[in-house]
């Protein structure tokens, strides 16, 4: 593809890092980004409408687990990485990339909210040259549909005058393994300049860009990540629910399938999703498709089956008490790990939370623990984790493994409770403990 003097001024200013980056919404996403750029030498400008994070920013204080902290503290000290609330401070940059929350509505369709306002900024300092990047997870479409439209308002045109691209963020919170810089990342523009040009910029960051055709390519590579392991999550969640009536341990089935070195990918069953991507993303996905007449069946149906685990761990916890003649109202029960996955403090979407509220809506008296989440708010109050203790597990009459983080003993805890409703298989190999045990 011949360069035109934009993209190959574009692209010398990459090499030598004169490009300044600006990253909207500092979030689990943005951060980590803003920080990798950073570390590869760009002064990067974080913008948020949240101003404890800009602040925290500015002080060097990090706050997501998977960044490093004195990492960021030197960036900031550097000069290279700062936040701030004020948008003007976009005409100082050079590429714009755009990390807002994409939730779900009341409704349960797609809120694009938090892409428009930030879209606005982007429009009120548009300039020629400008790079923009969306890589907020949405539905195939919205790059072109919403953002391009938009953009081109201010005359400019795409692929020429400025640059579009959507490149879906992979992070996956607490990996050790795969962080922003070795997580392989597709790029595809709206144009093949916009792909190359923006493909560039993150190369020099990022160890493997895949570009793709389109933007819609590039959106829906998100969405099968997702719905590939909404689906299949669904799939073991209901096969739990078989093993379960066959009277079989769907644990053992598991790990004796998974032996098979072909053809077989484990996926184990849990109490309900949680996160800000496998509980959403489909749904933007079968959102879209609706629009065009089209029922998702696969997806609507795993949706359903995830959805109605929480519920289904509560019938366990009823029935576990009833085993042993007692009921809900009044026993006491403590959740251990309330976070939507093991060794992190992320509690959104977390299947916790609808456990919580079903047994407190039965008349459980609930404590819970996480040595993550020290407090969190629930209806309009803190609540706070309890301290787990020999004395605070002997007065549980459940004790409810919701989250298998793995700096806790689970043999030390099955041998000062009485009865324990294991949603994860924490207790695996436990034998003869003092603790009653059910798993789902
Ligand atoms: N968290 C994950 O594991 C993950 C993984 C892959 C993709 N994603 C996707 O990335 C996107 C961001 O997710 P996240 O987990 O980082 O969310 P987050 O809530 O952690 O962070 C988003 C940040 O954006 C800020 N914000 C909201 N509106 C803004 C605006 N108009 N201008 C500036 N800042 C604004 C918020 O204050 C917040 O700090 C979502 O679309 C999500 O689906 C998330």
């Amino acid at each position: 593809m011949p360069e035109s003097a934009v993209t190959a001024r574009l692209a010398q200013d990459i090499g030598s890092k004169k490009i300044q980056i600006g990253v909207i919404g500092l979030g689990y996403v943005g951060l980590p980004l803003a920080v990798e750029f950073a570390r590869n030498g760009f002064r990067v400008i974080g913008f948020d409408i949240m101003v404890s994070k800009v602040e925290a920013l500015n002080r060097g204080e990090n706050y997501i687990a998977d960044v490093d902290s004195e990492l960021l503290a030197d960036l900031v000290k550097s000069g290279l990485l700062g936040a701030t609330q004020d948008f003007s401070r976009l005409t100082d940059t050079d590429a714009i990339s755009i990390c807002v929350p994409t939730p779900l509505g009341k409704t349960g369709d797609p809120d694009l909210s938090y892409i428009l306002n930030a879209l606005q900024e982007v429009k009120k300092y548009l300039r020629p040259g400008h790079m923009i990047v969306l890589e907020s997870t949405t539905y195939p479409g919205t790059t072109e549909e919403v953002l391009l439209p938009e953009l081109q308002e201010s005359g400019l045109k795409v692929g020429q005058d400025f640059f579009l691209a959507f490149s879906p963020e992979r992070v996956d919170p607490g990996n050790p393994q795969y962080q922003t810089r070795n997580t392989p990342k597709i790029i595809g523009g709206v144009t093949p300049a916009c792909t190359e040009i923006i493909g560039r910029l993150y190369s020099s960051v990022i160890e493997r860009v895949i570009p793709v055709s389109s933007t819609r390519a590039a959106e829906m590579v998100k969405l099968l990540e997702n719905t590939f392991r909404s689906i299949n999550i669904g799939l073991v969640n209901e096969i739990a629910i078989i093993c379960n009536l066959l009277n079989v341990d769907v644990w053992e089935v598991i790990d004796a399938a998974a032996t098979k070195p072909f053809g077989y990918m484990p996926f184990y069953p849990g109490p309900g999703l949680g996160g800000h991507c496998i509980p959403i993303d489909p749904s933007y996905l079968s959102w879209k498709l609706r629009t065009l007449d089209y029922r998702t069946k696969f997806i609507d149906l795993a949706v359903e089956i995830n959805r109605g685990m929480p519920g289904y761990m509560v019938s366990k916890v009823v029935d576990a008490l009833n085993d042993q003649q007692q009921c809900v109202r009044g026993a006491r029960i403590m959740i251990l790990g309330v976070s939507y996955k093991r060794d992190i403090d992320d509690m959104r979407e977390s299947p916790a939370i609808d456990i919580m509220k079903h047994l407190r809506e039965k008349g459980a008296e609930l404590v819970y623990h996480d040595p993550y989440v020290p407090h969190f708010w629930e209806d309009g109050g803190t609540v706070y984790s309890t301290e787990l203790t020999e004395k605070t597990l002997a007065e549980q009459d459940c004790v409810v493994i919701v989250t298998d983080h793995s700096k806790l003993d689970y043999a030390w805890i099955a041998n000062h409770c009485k009865l324990i409703v294991d949603s994860r298989n924490a207790t695996r190999g436990l034998h003869g403990t003092a603790a009653r045990i059910v798993k789902l």
